[in-house]
Formats: C-alpha cells, sequence, structure tokens
C-alpha cells in the first residue's frame, strides 16, 4: 500500500513539471504557431481591450491581425473568426473539431449543462435532443399545427398594446414596444412547451416563474471572474452562481411541477392536444448506444432552455427590425404597402402570409444581418489540438465566430454600413448556414435548433404590429437623431430601449 502511494506522489512529482515544460516549450518553439493578436497584459490578458462592445473592438483587430485574431481574456485562450472567408474554412472543414461549447460558470448549478442542449457535450445525449428537435418539435408539420397558439399570443399582445395606448396620457412620447413584444414570444414558448399562458396575470406560479427566468437571464449574462480566471471558481468571488442557484432553483422547481401535472394527466388518460412537453415525455429511445428514456430532471431543463434560447434571441431581432424602419421611413412605407397589398383591410395577418412578402422577408435578413442577436454564435470550444488555417490552436481554446463583423465584410457586401433590404430581393443568400457571410443563427453542427421557430415567431409577430398599426417616433425624435446605442446582455439589444408610437390603422 505504502509502496503505491510513493509511486502516486513520485509520479505527480515527475510528470506535472515535465507536461508544464513540455507544453512551454512547444508554445515557444519556432515551428508552433497561434494567429496574430495583440499584445495583452500578464495575467489579465487582453481583457481590458475589449471594452463594453466586444464585438466591435475585435471587429477592428482584423485590419492589423488580419481575419483570424487571437488574444487573451484573463486566462482564457480565444480565437476570434473576423471575415467570410476564414468562416467557410471553419465551418466546411473544421465544425467537428469545434463541435463543443465553451461553458459558463454559472450554468454548471443544478447540473443546468447535463440537460442542457445548447451547452451539451458533443454526444449522444445532444445527438438525441437535437433529433428529438429537428424530427419532432421544429419541423413545418408540428410548427403548422400550432398555429392557434401563436395567433392568440399576438391577438393578446395588440390588445396589451392598445390597453397601453388608451391608458396612459401618451402626448406623443410612445411606449416602450419590446416590453410587450418580448411578453409575447415568452408566451408563446410557455404555451408551445406547456400549453399554458406564462405571463398570465391572475397566476402566482406563472408570474413566479416569469420573473426567475427574467433574473436568470441577467445573471447569465452578467460577466463573471469566474469565467475569466476559471482557477477562481470555487471563490464564485462575485457570488454569481450562488443567486444562479437560488433562481434556477425556483425556475426549475416550477416547471418540474408542470412536468408531473403532465404525467399525471397522461397516466389518467386525459386527451389533449399535443405540445412539445409531450413529445418530450414520449420519447422512446434504443437504450443501447441512447437513453431509452429521458428524465425528469432532463426534460425540466431542456423546457427552461427553449425560454432561454428562444424569447430575448426573437424580440430583440422585433426591436431592431422597427427601429431599423423608423429610421428609414422610404422602407417603413414599402414594406406597409407590401402587406397591404397581400393581406389587406379586412382580415389579420396571418403567418400564411409571410411567404408572399419578399420585402418584408428581405428586411428581416438586413436586420439580421446588421443586428445578429448573438454577434459571437454561442462561443464554441476546441475539442483537441488542432491545426486551422497553418495557425496551432490548442485544445480548449475559445472561439467567437464573429458574425457582426463577417456581415460587415467588404469582400462580401457592397455598402456594408448601410442599410438596404433590396439587397437581398431576388438574390439566394440565405441565414440557413449555407451562406458563410450571413450567420445569425450560426453553421454546421451546432447552428440554432429553433430556427423555422424563431423565423416564423419573428416574421408574424413584426407582420402583425406592422399591420394592426402605424408607427411613428416621439415628437421630439427624428429619423435621423434616432438613438442607435447598442448594449451587450444575453443578446445585443438597444441599449435604450425602442420607444414608438402605435396609431391603430384601421380606426
Ligand atoms: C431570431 C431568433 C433566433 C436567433 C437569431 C438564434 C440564433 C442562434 C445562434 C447564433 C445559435 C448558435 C449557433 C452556433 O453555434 O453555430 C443558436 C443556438 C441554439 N438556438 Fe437559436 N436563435 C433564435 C431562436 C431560437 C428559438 C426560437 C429556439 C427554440 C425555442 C432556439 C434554440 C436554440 C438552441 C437549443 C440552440 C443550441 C443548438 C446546439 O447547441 O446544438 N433558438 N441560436
Amino acid at each position: 500500500m505504502e509502496w503505491e502511494w510513493n509511486y502516486v506522489v513520485w509520479s505527480i512529482i515527475i510528470i506535472v513539471p515535465t507536461t508544464l515544460i513540455i507544453v512551454f516549450f512547444k508554445r515557444n518553439s519556432s515551428s508552433y504557431k497561434l494567429p496574430p493578436g495583440p499584445p495583452g497584459f500578464p495575467i489579465f490578458g487582453n481583457m481590458f481591450d475589449l471594452g463594453t462592445l466586444p464585438y466591435q473592438t475585435i471587429a477592428e483587430f482584423k485590419q492589423k491581425y488580419g481575419p483570424v485574431v487571437w488574444f487573451k481574456i484573463g486566462s482564457v485562450e480565444t480565437m476570434s473568426i473576423l471575415s467570410a472567408k476564414t468562416a467557410t474554412e471553419f465551418f466546411k472543414n473544421h465544425d467537428f473539431t469545434f463541435a463543443e461549447r465553451k461553458i459558463i460558470d454559472t450554468m454548471l448549478v443544478h447540473d443546468y449543462n447535463l440537460g442542457s442542449l445548447a451547452i451539451a457535450r458533443y454526444g449522444t445525449y445532444w445527438r438525441v435532443l437535437r433529433r428529438i428537435c429537428t424530427v419532432e418539435m421544429f419541423v413545418n408539420k408540428r410548427i403548422n399545427e400550432t398555429v392557434d397558439i401563436r395567433r392568440k399570443c399576438v391577438d393578446d399582445m395588440t390588445h396589451w398594446i392598445e390597453k397601453e395606448v388608451n391608458s396612459v396620457e401618451m402626448k406623443g412620447s410612445g411606449i416602450e414596444v419590446t416590453r410587450f413584444v418580448f411578453l409575447s414570444t415568452f408566451n408563446m414558448l410557455g404555451n408551445l412547451m406547456f400549453s399554458r399562458d406564462l405571463v398570465h396575470p391572475g397566476s402566482k406560479k406563472a408570474s413566479e416563474f416569469f420573473n426567475a427566468m427574467m433574473r436568470i437571464m441577467v445573471l447569465s449574462s452578467t460577466p463573471n471572474i469566474s469565467d475569466i480566471f476559471p482557477r477562481l471558481r470555487t471563490f464564485d468571488l462575485q457570488g454569481l452562481k450562488k443567486k444562479m442557484h437560488r433562481e434556477m432553483g425556483i425556475a426549475l422547481d416550477i416547471a418540474s411541477t408542470f412536468v408531473k401535472e403532465r404525467m399525471k394527466e397522461r397516466e389518467d388518460g386525459e386527451e389533449k392536444k399535443k405540445d412539445f412537453l409531450d413529445v418530450l415525455l414520449e420519447f422512446e429511445g434504443s437504450g443501447k448506444d441512447e437513453p431509452a428514456k429521458l428524465s425528469e430532471h432532463q426534460i425540466t431543463i431542456f423546457t427552461l432552455e427553449m425560454f432561454l434560447a428562444g424569447s430575448e434571441t426573437t424580440s430583440s431581432s422585433v426591436e431592431w427590425t422597427l427601429t431599423e424602419l423608423l429610421r428609414h421611413p422610404e422602407a417603413m412605407a414599402r414594406v406597409k404597402a407590401e402587406i397591404f397589398q397581400i393581406v389587406g383591410q379586412n382580415k389579420k395577418f396571418e403567418e400564411s402570409d409571410i411567404d408572399n412578402l419578399p420585402y418584408m422577408q428581405a428586411v428581416v435578413k438586413e436586420v439580421l444581418r446588421l443586428h445578429p442577436p448573438l454577434p459571437f454564435l454561442v462561443p464554441r470550444r476546441a475539442m483537441h489540438d488542432t491545426n486551422f488555417m497553418g495557425y496551432d490552436i490548442p485544445e480548449d481554446t475559445q472561439v467567437f465566430v464573429n458574425v457582426w463583423a463577417i456581415g460587415r465584410d467588404p469582400e462580401y457586401w457592397d455598402d456594408p454600413l448601410d442599410f438596404k433590404p433590396e439587397r437581398f430581393l431576388n438574390s439566394k443568400t440565405d441565414f440557413k448556414g449555407q451562406c458563410y457571410e450571413f450567420l445569425p443563427f450560426g453553421a454546421g453542427r451546432r447552428m440554432c435548433v429553433g430556427l423555422p421557430l424563431g423565423n416564423r415567431m419573428l416574421h408574424f409577430v413584426l407582420g402583425s404590429l406592422l399591420h394592426e398599426f402605424d408607427w411613428e417616433l416621439p415628437s421630439n425624435v427624428t429619423p435621423k437623431s434616432m438613438d442607435m446605442k447598442e448594449r451587450m446582455g444575453m443578446t445585443v439589444r438597444k441599449f435604450n430601449p425602442l420607444t414608438a408610437v402605435p396609431i391603430k390603422t384601421f380606426g
């Protein structure tokens, strides 16, 4: 026994320094080549260079260092992809190597990472969830079957807006549109998952759930020392993990009562229209190389994830679209004319109208090019040491595919900074992951799995807002003086939420 113990101690004494020395010399040998990048401070790396809008700062690195740059955020080694050409190489030839995520510390609470799809390790569990999503949930057939849910949520939203307009002394000051849009998308997801309204003012459980989810979104997007210096994780210096543990606990408890109620209803044989939760409960895997069933905890976490992944992304895109349209009155006039020609005055805007509105679709694309909600996608991670375009990339490198910069790549886009929806008319450029100059939903294996639903919700909410109301700026703001400041949280949003005046279109 003593001999074994000595053996372990000596192994550690010899192996650890040897490994460190090998890594040091390997990194410093002339044949080992990292991508170029700005010099950083010892310990802190480049963390002070990046500012509050890092996707913009990093985009600027391209001028000096080229389209693949290397820097450190604290101790986290990071590579960023800044051009359409390098993104093509990344997704076409290296997607597998970078198919995992860098996971932030707050997402480790309650084993969230073990039930999640978005930050799952690349492997069997991820594949199973992804299959359920692509085959069962986010297919056109099921999305079409749930059209009534979205109809009701959009009707609620327009009703709330009218009520707000009538209840306040507006005096041309306008309303914060995004609040209503966010509530509506949140409610759509709630109804798709659980078949219940989660922003219902009369339900205590629903509002507790909503509030906890809001706090989770804030906590998950707060910069955390534990992510910049992972060795300090145990100390949780800002207390963010502790807070997240509490909020996630509340949300999981409530979601889990919804799941349990549903399991009971199913046992009792209660007949109901099938929603996303039923799909998860009905999953049957082979049990050999994949689980036979999803556990209750995994299902509950997955349901939360749909809110986290779907509500901010969709609602911030609607906000940016209305903002750009108000800033470009000629585009607003054209999109409204198209909607009125196709939808008319005597019926509501329907999802089935979307396919007949090429200009509106072009507007949405142009907005996603200029304002991708996730400018770095969901950061990827190198699963092992690799060579990328002649550079040596160590295992565990964090990767920011900077789609904000790529959407402005002058090699691919004429007048890249201008808002010109026409560029997408009669063009094959799409965001389905094949056109590497335009990647608001990402590409490759980890591309957004909710695209068909997000795309549908975004166009439906936007089309309904434009059909039901004329939108004007508050009296003290002109299109040219509009504030376009951005802030980075879970998504990139307007720094000051858009305020606009809705005027009911038909009386
Ligand atoms: C405008 C709306 C949306 C945008 C712009 C968007 C964008 C993205 C992006 C950029 C990624 C990372 C892709 C990558 O790493 O290559 C992603 C991943 C993901 N999105 Fe979306 N998303 C939207 C809506 C939704 C919706 C509505 C849902 C579900 C309800 C959803 C669920 C997910 C999930 C689960 C992932 C992780 C996929 C994986 O890791 O395999 N998204 N999304």
